[in-house]
């Protein structure tokens, strides 16, 4: 059975793209799925976290595919590695949707990570319409929140009204995150019991079973 294509896609940058694409990869990874990481951002983040975690773990021992692509290649990579992977998570960069449309096309499902504030939930609107225009499945997720705040609940508020699924769960805005991506490591590896780690395996199960759910209905 063919896999399923994850496509982190966002124009803002700085949303949380690279750190969900490696979070996610390990958390499928830990569930024992066979899975790959295509790298489309021409900046390398992803590649950089693979490159540290092939330093902390050995390059026998760093658990999944690496592999980098760009512009209509990235379609054809991602189809590629979808024959002997279960899953395949894809990350594009900021701003241009000339580089993420292959990705998105490609998609079996979009994720689309949104800080929750107004700023952010604008300057989500291409991405949306992209996704739209592309006929693909579209997932937002709520990163960085800040978990009692207000404004956290009117975002998410809004977030259901732009007509797109929204992942009940939320990641937290957390050191850990950003801590544990230096190392080539996720925080379902430095911190296994901890908030951050038991929110990533919450949001990969609820991904695993739309994933499912998707597949049925093609
Ligand atoms: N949940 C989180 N809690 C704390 N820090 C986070 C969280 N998610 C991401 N960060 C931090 O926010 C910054 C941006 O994250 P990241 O690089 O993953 O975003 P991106 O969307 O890939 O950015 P770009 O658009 O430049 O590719 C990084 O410093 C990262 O460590
Ligand atoms: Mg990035």
């Amino acid at each position: 059975m063919a896999g399923t294509i994850l496509t982190l896609a966002q124009q803002k940058g700085g949303s949380g793209k690279t750190t969900l694409a490696a979070h996610l990869a390990v958390a499928l990874m830990r569930k024992r799925h066979a899975v790959a990481l295509l790298d489309t951002d021409p900046q390398g983040s992803l590649g950089e976290w693979f490159e540290a975690r092939e330093r902390t773990f050995g390059e026998e021992n760093a658990g999944l595919t690496f592999k980098t692509a760009s512009g209509w290649g990235a379609r054809r990579e991602a189809r590629g590695l979808k024959r002997d992977h279960g899953f395949v998570v894809v990350d594009t960069p900021p701003k241009s949707d000339l580089e993420a449309r292959p990705a998105i096309e490609a998609a079996d499902l979009v994720l689309v990570p949104v800080q929750p504030t107004p700023v952010d939930l604008w300057a989500t609107d291409p991405t949306l319409e992209l996704i739209a225009k592309e006929d693909a499945e579209g997932l937002l997720v709520v990163n960085r929140a800040l978990k009692r705040a207000s404004l956290t609940a009117e975002m998410l508020g809004r977030m259901d009204q732009l007509g797109h699924r929204v992942a009940k769960t939320t990641l937290g805005n957390r050191v850990a995150f950003a801590a544990a991506m230096g190392e080539g490591r996720t925080v379902s590896e430095t911190q296994p019991s901890s908030l951050a780690a038991g929110e990533v395996d919450a949001l990969v199960k609820e991904i695993v079973k739309l994933a499912q759910a998707l597949g049925k209905q093609r």
